[in-house]
């Protein structure tokens, strides 16, 4: 296998990592996403205090993707550790996806957790006070970039909502607060409609769209931040199968997140670094060879 790759001083066996949100609430399920071949897991968002959540429905599928607004729902990281404790038998990096209101709550959280490293969740984009409320505004995200940073000891990734006009402005906030990485994006805001109601699907109304719909949507963010920023960019969004992975680095991510499509097949960690290995051995490139390819033209 030629895929193994450093991100932010952590070494991966492929990368592909388990994105937040997915099978990530508890140690055994983010287990069982490493046993089935990722390079990485990341945790769901974890927060200051326990958090029900948005109410139902809170994800629904719209044929091109899912649309879901389940509310940052969370034990608080008070009850969390012995989780991230248990994914880490599985010996991959787990990093620990956390969420405030201020800079001080992200610090408390991750300042109380031990993870391979830390991603901030500024981009939910529907959780009042929280998210893309925090993240839509540069200056937030340099403090809290740079508080977290203060904390601890150990990768800082801040992942972005696409949910602005310039996203390369939030990743030079979160670059120059610190951060090791940016992680691009997280999920597009969007509505649907149950036309015999007439009412809004989700208990939310309206919510965050993933999946196959989002693709070009990242591409284009990883694309920018790769050209504006000196610190990795990690692409998550829309991939399905190992060319879509291979698009992504070829945009300028180091690594990409999974998360929709796990839902369908938890194999894809696997099939995903097979073909994709196949692919590089054909064409006689590496994994750096191909990172940012795109870029030449
Ligand atoms: O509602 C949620 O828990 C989703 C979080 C996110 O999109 O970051």
């Amino acid at each position: 296998m030629m895929l193994a790759a450093t991100v932010t001083g952590l070494k991966l066996k492929n990368p592909m990592m388990l994105a937040a949100g997915i099978m990530g609430t508890t140690g055994g399920s983010l287990k069982r996403a490493a046993q089935a071949g990722a390079g990485a897991v990341v945790t769901k968002s974890i927060g200051i205090a326990p958090k029900a959540g948005h109410s139902n429905p809170s994800m629904v599928d719209v044929d091109c993707g899912y649309l879901n607004a389940m509310g940052l729902p969370n034990p608080s990281y008070k009850n969390f550790q012995e989780e991230i404790d248990k994914a880490k038998e599985s010996e991959v990096p787990v990093i620990a996806s956390i969420f405030g209101g201020s800079a001080d709550e992200f610090s408390e959280i991750a300042g109380a957790l031990c993870a391979d490293a830390f991603e901030l969740n500024v981009s939910c984009p529907h959780a009042r006070g929280y998210g893309a409320e925090i993240g839509t505004d540069p200056k937030l995200v340099e403090e809290i970039t740079h508080a977290v940073k203060s904390a601890v000891n150990a990768p800082v990734w801040v992942k972005l909502t696409p949910n602005v006009t310039d996203i390369k402005s939030i990743g030079l906030a979160a670059q120059r607060g610190g951060a090791d990485a940016v992680v691009a994006i997280n999920t597009v805001r969007g509505m649907a409609i149950d036309i015999e109601s007439g009412y809004p699907i989700l208990g939310n109304k309206f919510g965050g769209i993933s999946g196959r719909a989002i693709k070009p949507v990242a591409i284009k963010c990883v694309y920018d931040l790769y050209e504006a920023l000196d610190i990795p960019v990690i692409g998550v969004g829309g991939i399905s199968d190992w060319k879509d992975a291979v698009e992504f680095i070829m945009a300028g991510a180091r690594a990409v997140q999974i998360g929709s499509a796990v839902g369908e097949n938890i194999d894809i960690f696997s099939d995903i670094s097979s073909c994709m290995d196949a692919f590089l051995t054909e064409k006689e490139w590496t994994l750096d060879d191909i990172y940012g390819m795109a870029h030449e033209v």
